[in-house]
């Protein structure tokens, strides 16, 4: 027996799971409501994953509150709005020379703007959240990568674990742009705690999906010196 219940998850495969969680955004389905049960699970099973000294710095705010949802949501628009007006960062407006990549760009693009228009009738939003302030400009480098570090490894097993429960996720950061609102909005201590990312949860509409292209692992790898 262990403390996790493993008639409630899907019976994919490691490889499955670790090739087969997209962003969904499109396929997320509004109208279907999120359980708590099935969020604290994810959560449960997110906490595994390694935190620096040992020290679960991570905090996940959970918002399930329909107001709430159409407040954060528009807050997520207005980041999208600007992000969407800065031309080279926008997805839509990353160039790619290859035909295949750059109508896998214009996809991605149609389906953030989806996302963007519905995240304000999202049945679940996880903030990724860390217990410290990681924005202080005198704060050692490595510092505050550690502090990111503590939470990204269990935000991403929070998306992989919710996948395993039929629920879709995106990682986001947009909505940071308006961290300090988002913060007031939902009674985070801005001053103590900092937002790290924001995903919708919800469950999806069809039943897999598939890996997609990304580039040939030679191209990314430096064996032991820089350009090797
Ligand atoms: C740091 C980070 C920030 C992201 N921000 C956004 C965002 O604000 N909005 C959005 O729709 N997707 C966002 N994404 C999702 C990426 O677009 C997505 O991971 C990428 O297109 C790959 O998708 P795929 O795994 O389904 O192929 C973000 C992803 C990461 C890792």
């Amino acid at each position: 027996m262990t403390a996790f219940d493993n008639d409630a998850v899907l019976p994919l495969t490691g490889l499955d799971l670790l090739t087969t969680t997209r962003a969904v955004r499109k396929r997320l389905d509004t109208t279907r409501p999120v359980s708590r049960d099935a969020l604290r699970e994810c959560v449960r099973i997110a906490l595994q994953a390694p935190a620096g000294s040992n020290n679960v710095s991570i905090r996940y705010l959970i918002v399930d509150d329909p107001e709430l949802i159409a407040k954060l949501g528009a807050l997520y628009q207005a980041g999208f709005d600007v992000y969407r007006g800065l031309d080279g960062i926008y997805i839509g407006s990353i160039h790619k020379d290859d035909p295949a990549e750059a109508a896998q760009q214009a996809r991605t693009a149609a389906s953030a703007e989806d996302l963007a228009e519905k995240m304000p009738h999202m049945p679940a939003i996880v903030i990724g959240c860390v217990e410290g302030v990681t924005r202080p400009e005198n704060m050692p480098g490595w510092v505050t990568a550690s502090m990111h570090a503590s939470a990204m490894p269990a935000l991403w097993s929070f998306m992989l674990a919710a996948r395993l429960h039929g629920l879709g996720t995106c990682w986001t950061s947009v909505h940071l742009q308006q961290e300090q609102a988002a913060a007031e909005l939902l009674g985070i201590p801005y001053d103590t705690v900092s937002q790290l990312m924001l995903t919708p949860v919800a469950h999806y509409t069809g039943d897999t999906f598939q890996p997609v292209t990304r580039p040939d692992p030679d191209t990314l790898i430096h064996w032991n010196r820089w350009g090797h």
